[in-house]
């Protein structure tokens, strides 16, 4: 296999795959210390927690990632919890950031001697159409190739896999928002146990966390704005003007270790498979981290895609790979759905005017006061399974 990209989605199939006797050579644009260095999410639905420990990289995780069985929504000044665990029957996250996620897995692939090119330069993928596949690379001045059964592209949203796929053959399924998120990491205490998503006049805040001494917060920007207009000190203040009196107490401003604007995107295209290339992960899809779906989803490809390889590889049928896009697809536009209605709802969007606010307002009413609303926030936020809907698929056929 040749697998393009180190991202969390490229490196747990790596691992995966070799665990079940599969080679894959790993190629990545950056450096090591630059994957190594990267600020992302840190939700994991159960089912990912799972995967990483079949993986064999669950021990640190588990060790010390915080089980949350539920979350804050803070909604023009006042308080709701959706109890995730009461909600769903016992579900659960687990807050453990990505970018630990990412140190687990490329210090494993490193014990396992497993092979991962870094500053790859000029990756492209070759006859993917045929039976007889291959990815090139320069390194140091030189050419190389790589000869392989099949490609995983887990290259991100900006790799070289999924431009490669001719455009008559892909379907492209995109939203832009009028707004982004500026993060702020910072060594202070979480201002909660629990995450809080706050939907304010003034925008959208999330305070989150990495651990009982590390802080991440977003707040709601225009896309207009620029993190150099933003010091330590505006962005403290910014927000607690957005959160309610408890949170202004509890918040501790600390200096930031990292700060940056992300925009935010739903996107989808299909199919996920182009003969031998498959789409994992953030290359083919990416939601807007309000439901933090983006690194869940990734994990959900990986899945997918290892069982059919390896069903490939030792039963030498091909039934999972030929399903792979078929099956996340599914999970991948339900995901799609709840963070698109997620984002919707608790961001603001002046260009809706008077009435999209007071609509807003009417929505969050009903379901921060019904319990089939709370539900519905709940079981998507822990993740619906992968088999969601087809075991009444199969009553209905009976
Ligand atoms: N050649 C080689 N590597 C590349 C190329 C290229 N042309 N283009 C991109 N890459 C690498 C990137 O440098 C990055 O390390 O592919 C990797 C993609 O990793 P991610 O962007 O982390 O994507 P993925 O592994 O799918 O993870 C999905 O991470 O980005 C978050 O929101 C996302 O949480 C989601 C999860
Ligand atoms: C984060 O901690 O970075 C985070 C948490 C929850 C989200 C998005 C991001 O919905």
């Amino acid at each position: 296999m040749a697998i393009v990209g180190a991202g969390p989605a490229g490196l747990l199939l790596g691992l995966l795959l070799h665990n079940a006797g599969i080679d894959a050579v790993i190629l990545e644009r950056r450096s090591r210390a630059y994957v190594l260095g990267r600020v992302r999410a840190g939700v994991l639905e159960q089912g990912t927690a799972e995967l990483l420990e079949r993986a064999g990289v669950g021990e640190r995780m588990r060790r010390d990632g915080l089980v949350h069985q539920g979350f804050e929504l803070l909604v023009r000044g006042r308080r709701h919890r959706v109890d995730l665990r009461g909600l769903t029957g016992g579900s659960t996250v687990l807050i453990y950031g990505q970018t630990q996620i990412t140190r687990d897995l490329l210090e494993a692939r490193g014990a396992a001697g497993l092979p991962t090119i870094f500053e790859a330069q000029d990756v492209a993928v070759q006859e993917f159409a045929g039976a007889h596949p291959y990815v090139s690379w320069r390194q140091d001045g030189r050419e190389h190739r790589l000869n392989c059964d099949f490609i995983a592209g887990c290259d991100g949203s900006h790799g070289v896999c999924r431009p490669s796929v001719p455009r008559e053959a892909i379907r492209e399924y995109e939203r832009l928002y009028p707004f982004g998120w500026l993060g702020l990491l910072a060594d202070t205490p979480p201002v909660s146990d629990e995450l809080i998503y706050v939907n304010s006049e003034r925008g959208f805040a999330l305070c989150s966390m990495r651990s009982r001494t590390r802080s991440r917060f977003y707040l709601q920007v225009p896309l207009t704005e620029e993190v150099s207009h933003w010091s330590d000190a505006r962005f403290w203040e910014e927000l607690r003007q957005r959160l309610d009196e408890a949170g202004r107490e509890r918040l501790v401003a600390a200096p930031s270790v990292e700060k940056s604007i992300a925009p935010l995107r739903s996107f989808v295209v299909e199919p996920l498979r182009f003969g031998r290339l498959f789409l994992v992960g953030d290359a083919g899809h990416t939601v807007p981290p309000t439901g933090a779906k983006g690194l869940n989803l990734a994990a959900g490809d990986v899945h997918c895609l290892a069982d059919g390889l390896i069903e490939h590889y030792s039963e030498r049928s091909a039934a999972g790979i030929d399903d792979y896009s078929r099956r996340r697809l599914r999970c991948i536009w339900r995901a799609q759905r709840f963070s698109w209605w997620l984002t919707r709802l608790l961001h603001r969007f002046p260009e809706d005017g008077a009435i999209g606010e007071k609509l807003q307002q009417a929505e969050l009413d009903y379901l921060l006061h019904s319990e089939a609303g709370m539900r519905t926030i709940a079981e998507n936020y822990v993740g619906l399974p992968p088999t969601f809907g087809e075991e009444a698929n199969l009553l209905l056929r009976k």
